[in-house]
């Protein structure tokens, strides 16, 4: 099913496949952070990423919500329909943590209500700096209506997965989402939606269930998203 390797990021490969507009995503072993500047291989991660990522999208999916996500392949690999990603990373905070403690000089642990929306400029080189509307229409392809309809279906997702992971007895203290544009042009939810790109805190014992393990070196990685897979599997 697999052809031609068309990319290769932090955390997954994205391959061609047979079918004109359907790509593979393989989900990697490495975990990095901090830019890449700190790096680690964990056996297993890219299968655990895989099926919980496949879990969300399936229940985004369930709840209204579509994205470029088709199904589930394998362990480690999902079908997506292609789309050209928008160099943006949208993140949804719902509690004051992680990047946004220092630039602002906030206390961890803030609530913010409503969830505070932050653009940032996908640049490797650049160290994805934060943007404001203005310099992402301008880095972008993207429209001002499009724009609005990328900050409203975060929102929207945010909505969704609070209660979902709430029912997991898990907190949702921010995210970030990536966009892509379809074949046909519109603007489809992308990439991926896992530990590696959320924060998750634990609703009795207030303990970090994401990367942040990783980046502060406060746990085992595996351990922690088995648990999240785990509290997904249980649902049913
Ligand atoms: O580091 P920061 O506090 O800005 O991260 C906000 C959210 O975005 C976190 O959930 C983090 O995991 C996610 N993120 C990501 N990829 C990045 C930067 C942040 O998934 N390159």
């Amino acid at each position: 099913m697999k052809a031609e390797l068309l990319y290769e990021g932090k955390a997954k490969q994205v391959y061609r496949t047979n079918t004109k507009s359907q790509l593979v995503l393989s989900y990697k072993n490495d975990a990095t952070a901090f830019n890449g500047k700190k790096k680690a291989f964990f056996e297993g991660k890219g299968r655990l990423n895989n099926e919980i990522s496949s879990r969300i999208f399936t229940y985004l999916q369930e709840q209204g919500i579509s994205s470029h996500f088709i199904k589930r392949l394998n362990e480690t690999e999902q079908l997506v329909h292609e789309t050209a990603i928008i160099p943006l990373e949208v993140v949804i905070r719902n509690v004051a943590t992680g990047s946004i403690l220092k630039r602002l000089g906030l206390k961890e642990g803030m609530p913010f209500q409503p969830p505070l929306i932050e653009l940032f400029y996908k640049n490797d080189e650049l160290d994805d700096p934060l943007i404001n509307d203005d310099h992402a229409l301008l880095l972008t392809n993207i429209t001002v209506s499009e724009l609005k309809e990328i900050k409203a279906k975060a929102l929207e997702v945010n909505t969704v997965l609070r209660e979902l992971y709430q029912s997991l007895n898990l907190d949702l203290i921010d995210f970030k989402l990536e966009f892509g544009r379809s074949i046909t042009g519109e603007i489809v939810l992308a990439d991926e939606i896992s530990p590696d790109t959320c924060r998750l805190w634990d609703r009795d014992t207030r303990e970090k269930m994401d990367k942040d393990v990783f980046r502060q070196g406060t746990g085992d990685l595996l351990e922690v998203y088995e648990i999240i897979l785990h509290r997904l599997e249980e649902r049913k």
